[in-house]
Order: C-alpha cells, then structure tokens, then sequence
C-alpha cells in the first residue's frame, strides 16, 4: 500500500507555523488530551529550557557563498534521506486524532520524514508499517522500545516488530519510571475507553512490592534496564539498536563502547526528570565528548529532540553536530485538528523554514551548518 499524500490545501491559510498549530490544537482538544500532550514533568522547568535553549543560540549569516546545487541531505545508518526530520515516538495519539499513528505514519512517509513508533502506540504496531514500507522516499521507519519486566513478552514483542517491517529498534532509557507530571494530575489525565497500549495487550502486570517494602525501589524498579540489558536486547536481535534518553557525554561514550547503532541526546521533551539539561545544551558537549575518544566513537549518529519548533533550530541542530532530528507535540498539534494534513503540514514547514535559513546563513548543505555558529 502506498501512502497518498496528504493534501496541504485541508489546512487554513493563516496557519503558517508551527505555534499556529499549537493553537488550534488547544481549541480542539479536551483539557484531558492537552494535558496529556502539553504538559511536562514538575515546574516544567526543563520544557521550558528546551525551547530557550534554542532561541539562545544566534545563527550568524554568511553572505555571498554559492548556494547552486544545495540540498538538505543527510546520511543515517547507511541511507541516504531527503533531509533530517524525524517523528518522535509519542504514545496514544489516537487520543489526538481517531487516525492515530497511522495519520502520522502517513504523513512522514509521504514527506519523506522518518517516523518511530512508540511501545504505547494506540493501534497495532503492524498497521502503520504496513501502510508506509512501500511509499517511495519514505524516511526510516523505526520503532521505540521500552524494555518490559518479562523479558519473554519483549522478546516476542521484538520479533513482531522485525515481522512487521521496522527497520531499526528505539530503546528508551530515560524513564525507569514516569516523571512528576503535575499538570496532569491536576487535570485527572485518564485514558478514554477505547485507547490503550494494544501492543502490550498479554503483559501481566510487574509484581508488586511487597508489604513494608519501599513501592517504587522494590516494585517496578527491580525490573528497570541496566546496561547489561542493552547488550541482551542486542542478542535478541538483528536491527539496529540506538538509545534514547542520553544526556550525559559520558553515558554517550558507553552507548559508543557497547555498539549502540546511534543515541538519542533527549530529556523525553520534559516530560521525566525535570532539571535534566535543555538538549541544545548537552548536544555540543556530547559530540564533543564523542570526537574526543579514541576508536571510531565520532561517527556514532546523534539525534536531538526537545524543543524543535522552528527550521532555524534544525539548522542550529545540524550545525551543533547532530546527524538528524525528532520532532514531537508539534506533530501532535497538527495531528489534532487536520489528521495526516495537519502532520504533513507541520512537516512542510520544518523543512521550507530549513531551507530558507540555510540559504540566509550561506550553507549550500548541511555539512556547511557548523559555519553558522560562532563560538563565544
Ligand atoms: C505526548 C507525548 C508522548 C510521548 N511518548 C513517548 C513514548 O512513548 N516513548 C518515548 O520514548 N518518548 C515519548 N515521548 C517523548 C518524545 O519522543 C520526544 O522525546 C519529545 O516529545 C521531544 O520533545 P518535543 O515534544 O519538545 O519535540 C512522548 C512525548 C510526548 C509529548
């Protein structure tokens, strides 16, 4: 099945960024799903510094170089892709739309952009693939795994998804557990009946702790990931393996040693511990740390999300060293008011605005981008 491509004419003229978006996802959904999607961990004090960090930086235009033959191609995992937008993995988005991730998987492909589906996906992780493999200029298509407390139940979830067509595996490794999320508390966020986590559909629930026993250190926590799992998860499987959640050069140095396919330099948008670092700030030390260590630990590919909003920030990603980009709530934001138009569009925007802020900062490729920051 080939992905039709969304059309572009669904969505209103005076939407022309992607804040719009946000926007008219906040008079479309209920103060439930907005909480869901909008909200980030306890003061929201790193959702915040993500976006800051960003604005932050300054790009500084170079005038007068050639521009002739420019592209915004990158090279991820072996491939080459039209530019280096992603879809980050979020759960439930039927919550969002009835289509779901299937409207987001549509709407990547068609654009070309990677998608990743999320372990708490709210349709069957099969649905998606099959709707996308056989689009022409399709992105990746990669799906991210929270490793379960029964590692028998991850192993068949691992080898439906190699059935299905993925063609990498995500493995999430910020969130043992689920962050202080306030703002949904304070909502009373529940899942609507009807959306749940189908892929995890068997999974009998983590033992508890028992009684007198610390509920989180000895309940779910006992089964949390440690690097040891990295490796058996990697002899489970014949994909690629890349971790997301990474923030601190020297875990990155570690994903490096223990053949992670990439990482993800990620703070999940907020949404876990917050505090944590805005992206934008650990990235440069990341590939940095990288770069400095011996083997060949500088051509590990680095993606960067939190807070990309704006071609501008693509550019500023792409220049700090990152090989490509996720994009989260905006995809949401479309996805909730136009369905796969909406998604599509958010896209289009992201990679015109890109191209545009190449061309004003001089840089024919994205090899070129590092030339647009200065070091202060
Ligand atoms: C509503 C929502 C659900 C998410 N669900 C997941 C998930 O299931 N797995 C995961 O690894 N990250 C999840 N994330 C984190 C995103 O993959 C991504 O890291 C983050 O949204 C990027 O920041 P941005 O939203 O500012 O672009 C979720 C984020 C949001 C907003």
């Amino acid at each position: 099945m080939t992905a039709p491509l969304p059309s572009l004419q669904a969505i209103a003229p005076e939407i022309v960024c992607l804040a719009d978006h946000e926007r008219r996802a906040a008079e479309v959904l209920d103060a439930n799903a907005w909480a869901y999607f909008s909200g980030g961990a306890g003061d929201e004090r790193c959702l915040q510094a993500n976006r800051s960090a960003w604005d932050a930086l300054p790009l500084w235009p170079r005038v007068l170089r050639p521009l002739a033959q420019g592209h915004t191609r990158i090279r991820l995992l072996g491939q080459e892709y039209a530019h280096p937008l992603l879809v980050a993995p979020m759960a439930f988005q039927r919550l969002a739309h009835a289509d779901g991730e299937l409207a987001s998987a549509y709407a990547a492909a068609a654009l070309g952009a990677g998608f990743t589906l999320s372990t708490q996906a709210s349709l069957p992780l099969e649905l998606p693939a099959q709707a996308v493999l056989g689009t022409a200029g399709r992105g990746p298509l990669w799906f991210q795994l929270y490793l379960q407390h029964d590692r028998g139940f991850t192993r068949e979830l691992v080898q439906r998804v190699e059935r299905a067509g993925y063609e990498a595996l995500v493995l999430t490794v910020d969130a043992p557990v689920s962050g202080v999320r306030d703002r949904e508390r304070r909502a009373g966020f529940r899942l609507p009946a009807g959306i749940s986590a189908v892929n995890l559909q068997g999974l009998a629930p983590a033992p508890a702790a028992a009684p007198g026993e610390a509920a989180l250190c000895a309940g779910m926590l006992r089964h949390a990931p440690t690097w040891e799992d990295l490796a058996w998860l990697q002899a489970q499987t014949r994909l690629p393996v890349l971790l997301k959640g990474i923030l601190h050069p020297l875990d990155a140095l570690q994903a490096a040693r223990l053949q992670a396919a990439g990482i993800l330099v990620s703070n999940h948008g907020g949404r876990t511990l917050d505090s944590a670092p805005a992206t934008a700030f650990a990235l440069p030390r990341i590939v940095q740390a990288l770069q400095d260590s011996p083997g060949n630990a500088a051509a590990l590919p680095v993606i960067v999300d939190g807070g990309i909003r704006r071609g501008t920030d693509v550019l500023k990603a792409m220049a700090l060293g990152a090989s490509a980009v996720m994009v989260g709530r905006p995809i949401v934001w479309g996805l909730a008011h136009a369905g796969a138009a909406g998604v599509a569009h958010v896209l289009r925007l992201l990679r015109d605005e890109l191209e545009i802020a190449m061309a004003l900062t001089g840089c024919a490729t994205l090899a070129d981008a590092p030339a647009a920051l200065l070091d202060d």
